[in-house]
């Protein structure tokens, strides 16, 4: 060996030993999660609940995961699908984020979903249920604390025919999360007997309802089910009642009609049915003291479904960052701290399915006087049929 190869070794491993090890050095620098969420527009106060939870678990767990200090990097997204591959790209090429959180409205997540697979970054979906991020879109990197648009969707067909509907409207945006929503009721629907008399759309995130509840008034189904989020949740319920149709026509709903929004629905919303994976009364110590925790960080807001999917989305990063000692480059044993993850959760404990979606049990849940109650539980640990996915 020359002298001067010999020398350039001698200094490499002397270099070598001088670094810490890998372990320490990832403790050492902040882990820095990348939030892309929407914090303006109809689905504003669905991000914001989703930061808060996500927050709440991070300082319950000493502020730090893994042993890391945790960094936020975030990005309103408008849920604008049109912005979303721009949004994206910038956490992960400017800002080198460690994990991609996000995000609410299913268009976007689609572009993050893209990004992901392209980039192998790791992908938290904290909300949006869009049937291929755990379907036919799948992979190791990408998991959801949340639901798949089917998922909550499928068991009210159910829950209707059991209340003697046979034909129902359903109503709702033109967009991923309210057609997939649609196909997952008429499944469950027609599965028990029923039948879909039409399906109503408008585009995303219009709520000029008038035409389309005079089309309801004509078409007189038994009753009508419907997938609505946010700001326009609120006027739909409102118009709904306005029009004359809630003491004539029973008004269902995946269970976001109602959530987080009640207060604003007010008289309107009273006794309204619903089915979702979470309940506001759910009587678990877990839930009681998630709700009292959150309401005391947050500006006595009251946590509803997203803040309990950005808790979700806390406990499971910090379950699998403790697991590999806050060391996020030996992926293999990432992914499987989060696949084996059992998550305690306000909701009742859950577990990642094959798909990285989450199998849950899905409430029936009945609006009182500003509260999501429990009626029953309208499917046992319902796993989405996850179409597709070759995991
Ligand atoms: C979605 O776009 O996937 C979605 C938005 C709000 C509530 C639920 C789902």
């Amino acid at each position: 060996m020359h002298d001067d190869t010999r020398r350039r070794l001698m200094l490499a491993s002397a270099a070598a030993l001088a670094l810490p090890p890998l372990v320490a050095r990832a403790q050492g620098t902040k882990l820095r999660l990348g939030l892309m969420l929407p914090y303006t527009g109809t689905y504003a106060q669905l991000g914001v609940a989703i930061e808060n939870g996500l927050k709440l678990a991070v300082a319950q767990a000493g502020g730090k995961l893994g042993g890391r200090e945790v960094e936020f990097v975030r990005v309103d997204d408008e849920s604008d699908p049109a912005k979303a591959t721009d949004n994206v790209n910038r956490l992960v090429t400017r800002d080198k984020v460690d994990v991609l959180i996000g995000s609410v409205h299913s268009g976007v997540v689609m572009a993050m979903v893209k990004v992901a697979r392209e980039t192998d970054t790791l992908l938290i979906i904290p909300n949006a249920g869009a049937g291929a991020a755990t379907g036919a879109l799948c992979a190791p990197n990408i998991f959801r604390t949340s639901f798949s648009n089917w998922q909550p969707a499928y068991p009210l067909g159910k829950v209707m025919i059991e209340r003697g509907h046979r034909t129902a409207v359903f109503i709702s945006w033109k967009y991923a999360a309210g057609e997939e929503a649609a196909a997952g009721f008429k499944e469950g629907f027609t599965a028990a007997g029923g039948k879909i008399v039409k399906e109503l759309y408008l585009p995303f995130p219009n709520v000029e309802f008038q035409a389309l509840l005079t089309q309801i008034a004509s078409l007189k189904p038994d009753a009508v089910s419907c997938f609505f989020s946010g700001a326009g949740a609120v006027k739909f319920v409102k118009d709904y009642a306005a029009a004359g149709l809630k003491d004539k026509i029973p008004l269902y709903g995946v269970g976001f009609l109602t959530e987080g929004v009640l207060h604003a629905q007010g008289d309107d919303a009273e006794g309204l049915l619903t089915t979702l994976h979470y309940a506001d009364s759910l009587d678990n110590p877990r839930n009681k003291a998630f709700r009292a925790a959150y309401t005391k960080a947050s500006n006595n807001m009251e946590p509803d479904v997203f803040a309990v999917q950005g808790y979700d989305t806390g406990l499971l990063l910090a379950q699998a960052l403790d697991k590999v000692k806050g060391d996020l480059s030996n992926r293999a044993a990432v992914v499987a701290a989060l696949e084996n993850a059992v998550v305690d959760s306000p909701r009742g404990p859950w577990k990642m399915s094959r798909a990285h979606n989450p199998i849950q049990d899905i409430y029936l849940r009945r609006a009182e006087k500003g509260v999501n109650k429990v009626v029953g539980v309208a499917w046992k640990a319902l796993e989405d049929p996850a179409r597709g996915c070759k995991l």
